[in-house]
């Protein structure tokens, strides 16, 4: 039995519970599986836990999701690399789509089981079909009829047609007043339609293949605004949007990425954002997505650095009952 039975919070078990790989100098995990021998997945741990074999152990008094403490402590950890599969036959019609794998991963943590989980632009519907996969409920909203419909083929959730500036409304027209989760990824600015680097070459790539290169022309598409403050101030409408649903407490997940020009000029997109939403959120973190199996260009050689961008942030923002705006 452990030492103190009500113990599964403190730094020390949640240490062990990381499997030596939390706060340094830690018990290895084969000290752990000696520990925990003969006990039979779901025994009882101490007053609060149950033993969930390598998985470790659950504390019944989690209220965020359905983790183990050691499950929640590697999560925690402020990079990860995830390399997407290659994607499906509709899937690559979409000029930005995020792998569900790795959007799983987040639902998985901040979320229960059952509980609903938004995406205010959902694409061709990759939250959508990580729901599926993680056993949650979801509601997703597109601007471009023919993303919505691919959207539908892959997943018999929820998926709405509209403009995510009127997120509120369009939810409380399918019976939606809260979520318990958003994740999302906007239009990187108007960056698809200017031809830089890597991104003519995809283009290029795209073109030959017949596939869409952008999302629309449609004027109320995010990704056609030139301008970059009205950009920002736009996104910034879908979020307060989104705050005005969003579960007191809970969390909205943005992925993005700093933004290089045609002309060779970072602009910090992903900072910019952070900065924008942190009058109605809490500001928690980033989570630095790395991507290891994305080819090298050699954009500016032999006489110039221009980088091969190879991550994304996503942005953790928090509400509060406090912060919470539009209430
Ligand atoms: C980066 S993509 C999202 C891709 C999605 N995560 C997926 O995996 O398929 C951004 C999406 O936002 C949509 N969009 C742009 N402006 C919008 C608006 N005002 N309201 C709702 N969706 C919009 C675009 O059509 C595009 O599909």
């Amino acid at each position: 039995m452990m030492s103190d039975p009500d113990a599964l919070t403190t730094k020390e078990e949640a240490e062990e519970e990381a499997g030596g790989q939390g706060w340094g100098g830690l018990r290895p995990q084969k000290a752990k599986e000696e520990k925990y021998k003969g006990y039979k997945i779901g025994q009882k741990v101490g007053q609060h836990g149950t033993y969930l074999g390598e998985r470790g152990i659950y504390d019944e008094r989690n209220q965020l999701n359905d983790l183990t403490g050691r499950e929640w402590a590697l999560f925690s950890k402020s990079w990860f690399i995830h390399n997407p599969p290659p994607r499906k036959k509709n899937e690559v019609l979409h000029p930005a789509k995020f792998p569900e794998s790795m959007i799983g991963d987040f639902i998985k943590f901040f979320t229960k089981k059952g509980e609903l989980v938004l995406d205010p632009m959902a694409g061709t519907g990759s939250t959508l079909v990580a729901c599926d996969k993680t056993g949650r409920k979801g509601v997703g909203v597109e601007l471009i009829k023919k993303w919505a419909d691919i959207a539908r083929q892959r997943t018999a959730q929820t998926v709405i047609q509209g403009d995510a500036r009127a997120l509120v409304n369009l939810l409380r027209e399918n019976g939606i007043t809260q979520v318990d989760f958003a994740i999302t990824s906007p239009p990187y600015w108007n960056m698809l339609k200017k031809s830089r680097g890597h991104v003519l070459s995809l283009q290029k790539q795209r073109k030959e293949q017949g596939l869409d290169e952008y999302y629309s022309e449609d004027s109320n598409d995010l990704g056609n605004l030139e301008d970059y403050n009205t950009y920002l101030n736009s996104l910034h409408e879908v979020y307060t949007q989104v705050n005005r649903v969003l579960r007191p407490g809970r969390y909205l997940v943005v992925i993005v990425q700093n933004i290089l020009t045609p002309e060779g000029v970072m602009v910090p997109f992903a900072w910019d954002l952070a900065k924008k939403l942190s009058n109605i959120y809490i500001l928690k973190q980033e989570r630095l997505w790395l991507q290891n199996n994305k080819l090298l260009g050699i954009w500016g050689y032999p006489s110039r650095y221009v980088s091969n961008v190879h991550h994304h942030y996503c942005l953790i923002f928090e509400k509060t009952s406090a912060k919470a705006a539009g209430d």
